[in-house]
């Protein structure tokens, strides 16, 4: 790893304007590639203690709402009762699909998130939330990020998938187009719900780590449930602060990468020319899984 240190301007990714909440003034090291070593030993009792009671509530919800693959990969994070040391994870998950996991402050701009997934590494963010943001909370931290993510890495397609976007995001940012290469991130990685034999089943992070989102996400009848559409998808804005209000469904972790094989440029290009659709719209047409 490079070790030159970098001074970093935090940058936010996505549609928000909040600033990042890591501390990247805290005179521990940030490098280059936006990474930081992980500080295990900064971790409070406290802050264990609020990684075992969200695991163990959450692992007890999955089952009829949680896609196979993510169910299986959950023992591979290890320890259940503490956060983890990300180098036990990487062990594990290196051998599984050649990722690993890397500690970020927060946040990270676009170009360095990207360069980390194109090279087939996952930026964890370092700190845990307070217990006044145990049910919920807007911007990723480490239970969000390990619980959430890693699980998914270790399907071999779906991990292919995250590595490919990375490469998409590099270029998208040339063409000016990661605002709609955001949203299929937030419509997949974060979000996304997929159809298994017995019903649909969420694999997105922001949906497998949300107390409450994962059975409104499966089962309410409030959102709407479309199946993958790039255009679609691209063109839908979304919300930071509530549960979503779409929802896109795909067969399988395989058709995500098939779909999303071709150059995009013809598709930024088109998009460019159209508008943007509000979070739960419905288009004429259009009906709910
Ligand atoms: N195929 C996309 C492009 O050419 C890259 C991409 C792959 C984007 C996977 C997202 C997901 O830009
Ligand atoms: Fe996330």
């Amino acid at each position: 790893m490079d070790s030159t240190a970098a001074s970093v301007t935090p940058a936010v990714y996505g549609e928000s304007d909040r600033p990042p909440r890591g501390d990247y003034s805290r005179g521990g090291t940030v490098l280059a590639d936006y990474t930081c070593p992980q500080d295990w030993a900064s971790y409070t009792a406290a802050d264990h203690d609020t990684y075992r009671r969200l695991y163990e509530r959450q692992a007890a919800q999955l089952p009829g709402l949680a896609c196979d693959a993510f169910i299986a990969a959950l023992p591979s994070l290890g320890v259940k009762d503490r956060i983890p040391h990300f180098d036990e994870i990487n062990e594990r998950l290196y051998k599984a699909t050649r990722w690993e996991v890397v500690a970020v402050p927060g946040l990270i701009p676009e170009v360095p998130f990207f360069t980390l997934l194109a090279n087939r590494k996952f930026p964890v963010t370092d700190w845990i939330r307070t217990p006044e943001e145990f049910d919920y909370i807007v911007e990723p931290d480490v239970f969000h990020d390990l619980f959430g993510h890693v699980p998914m890495l270790f399907d071999p397609a779906f991990a292919d998938y995250v590595q490919r976007y990375g490469q998409g995001g590099l270029k998208a940012h040339a063409q000016e187009a990661c605002e709609k290469l955001a949203r299929l991130y937030w419509y997949t990685v974060e979000f996304g719900l997929i159809r298994q034999p017995e019903g649909l089943r969420a694999y997105g992070a922001g949906i497998l780590s949300s107390v409450g989102e994962l059975r409104h996400a499966v089962q309410s009848a409030a959102p709407l449930r479309l199946p993958l559409d790039l255009p679609r998808a691209m063109r839908t804005r979304y919300k930071i602060d509530s549960y979503q209000s779409t929802y896109f469904v795909i067969e399988s972790f395989a058709q995500l990468f098939d779909l999303t094989a071709p150059d995009f440029t013809p598709l930024y290009q088109m998009l460019a020319a159209q508008s943007d659709i509000e979070a739960g719209a419905k288009l004429p047409g259009e009906s709910s899984a």
